[in-house]
C-alpha cells in the first residue's frame, strides 16, 4: 500500500507538469483528490490493513494528500499569474484613450476674431482697468459731473470718484494721454451697467477702436467699419450709418446691419425694424482732444465701440444674451 501511495503521488506530479489550462488542472484535481478520486479509493482499503500498519500508512496518506494539494495550488497560482501578465501586456493595436479637450468661450472667440480683423488693418490691441476713475469714464470724455448724458448709461459706483467702467471708451483717454499722435488702437474688455433682460446683462464686453492722425475724415470711419462688418459677417451684409449722439464724438453715428435672422423682413430679434444696432461711432470731439493735450486744429480722428455679445448673437442666431453667462455645458459645446 505504501508503494501504491508513492506511485500515485509520482504519477500525479508527472501529469501536473504538463498542465497549461485551468480546465485540465481541475479535471486532474478531481481525478486524484476528488471525493471519488484515486486517493480516496486507495484510502478505502486502509480498513483492510492489519491494525499496527494503519497509523503508519494513514500518516503517509495524509502527507501525500497535503503535498499534492500544495502542488496543485502552486500550478493554479502560476496559471493565474500568467493570465494577468498577458492581460496587462501592452497592446499596440488598442486605440488611445481620448483626453476630453475644452475650447474657448464663444465670447472669447468672437473677441479674438474682431481683434484679428483690426490687427490686419493696422490697429494695435491694448487693455485697461475695469475699475476706473470717474475722470476717465466720464469727465475726460466730455461728460462733467451733473452732465445729463451720464444718465444714458446707468452706473455701478464704487465711490464718488471710482466706478466700474460703463464702456471701453476710457481707453481712448488712457492711450492718448500716454502717447502722441498718430494713434491706432483697439481695446477689448469687460464693461458693467445695472441692466438685465433678454438683450442686456450687467456685465458684457465691448471692443473700442480709436484712430487719430492728420487729416482723418468721416470717410475713413465709414470705410474702416464697412470693411470690418463685411469681414466679420457675410461679404454682402447690408449696413447703414444712422445719426446718433455721444458727448465724446461729433458728428456721431450708430451702425446698424440688416437683421441676419429675417434678412430685413422684420422679426422679434430686430423689433420688426429689419435692422440691428451693433456699434456706436463718431469723429473724436475737440473737447476730448483738449483733455489729453492734443491740438484739435492739427489732428482729427474717429472712434467706435461695439458690443461683443451682440455680434456673437448675430453670428450664431441666438436671441437671448443671458445664455452666454449661464455656463451650461450643453449650450457651450455647440460652438
Ligand atoms: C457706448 O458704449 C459708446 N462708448 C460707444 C462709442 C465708442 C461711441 C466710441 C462713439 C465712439 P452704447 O451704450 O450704445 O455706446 O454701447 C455700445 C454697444 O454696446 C451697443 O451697440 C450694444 O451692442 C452694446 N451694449 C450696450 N449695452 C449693453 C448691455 N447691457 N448688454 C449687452 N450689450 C450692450
Ligand atoms: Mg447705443
Amino acid at each position: 500500500m505504501k508503494d501504491q501511495l508513492l506511485e500515485l503521488k509520482m504519477k500525479a506530479l508527472k501529469e501536473l507538469e504538463s498542465v497549461s489550462e485551468r480546465s485540465d488542472l481541475e479535471k486532474l484535481r478531481q481525478q486524484y483528490l476528488g471525493r471519488k478520486g484515486l486517493l480516496a479509493l486507495l484510502l478505502k482499503k486502509l480498513t483492510a490493513l492489519p491494525k499496527e500498519e494503519r497509523p503508519v500508512i494513514g500518516k503517509l496518506a495524509n502527507q501525500v494528500k497535503e503535498e499534492l494539494h500544495k502542488q496543485f495550488q502552486f500550478v493554479s497560482d502560476s496559471l493565474t499569474a500568467k493570465a494577468v501578465e498577458s492581460e496587462s501586456a501592452f497592446d499596440v493595436t488598442l486605440p488611445g484613450r481620448r483626453i476630453p479637450l475644452g475650447h474657448l468661450h464663444p465670447i472669447t472667440k468672437t473677441t479674438e476674431e474682431i481683434c484679428t480683423i483690426f490687427s490686419t488693418l493696422g490697429f494695435r490691441v491694448v487693455e485697461g482697468p475695469e475699475v476706473e476713475l470717474d475722470y476717465y469714464n466720464f469727465e475726460a470724455l466730455n461728460m462733467p459731473k451733473d452732465h445729463p448724458a451720464r444718465d444714458i448709461q446707468d452706473t455701478f459706483y464704487v465711490s464718488d470718484t471710482v466706478v466700474l467702467r460703463t464702456h471701453t471708451s476710457p481707453m481712448q483717454i488712457r492711450i492718448m494721454e500716454s502717447q502722441s499722435p498718430p494713434v491706432s488702437i483697439i481695446a477689448p474688455g469687460k464693461v458693467y451697467r445695472p441692466d438685465s433682460d433678454v438683450s442686456h446683462t450687467p456685465m458684457f464686453h465691448q471692443v473700442e477702436g480709436l484712430l487719430v492722425d492728420k487729416g482723418i475724415t468721416f470717410g475713413d470711419l465709414k470705410g474702416t467699419l464697412t470693411t470690418f462688418i463685411h469681414q466679420i459677417f457675410a461679404h454682402d451684409t447690408k449696413l447703414r450709418f444712422r445719426t446718433g449722439f455721444f458727448p465724446f464724438t461729433e458728428p456721431s453715428a450708430e451702425v446698424d446691419i440688416q437683421c441676419v435672422i429675417c434678412k430685413g423682413a422684420g422679426c422679434r430679434t430686430c423689433s420688426y425694424t429689419g435692422w440691428i444696432e451693433i456699434l456706436g461711432s463718431g469723429m473724436v470731439d475737440p473737447e476730448v482732444f483738449k483733455a489729453v493735450g492734443y491740438d484739435p486744429e492739427n489732428v482729427s480722428g474717429f472712434a467706435f465701440g461695439m458690443g461683443v455679445e451682440r455680434i456673437a448673437m448675430l453670428k450664431s442666431g441666438l436671441d437671448d444674451i443671458r445664455l452666454f453667462f449661464e455656463n451650461d455645458i450643453r449650450f457651450l459645446q455647440q460652438f
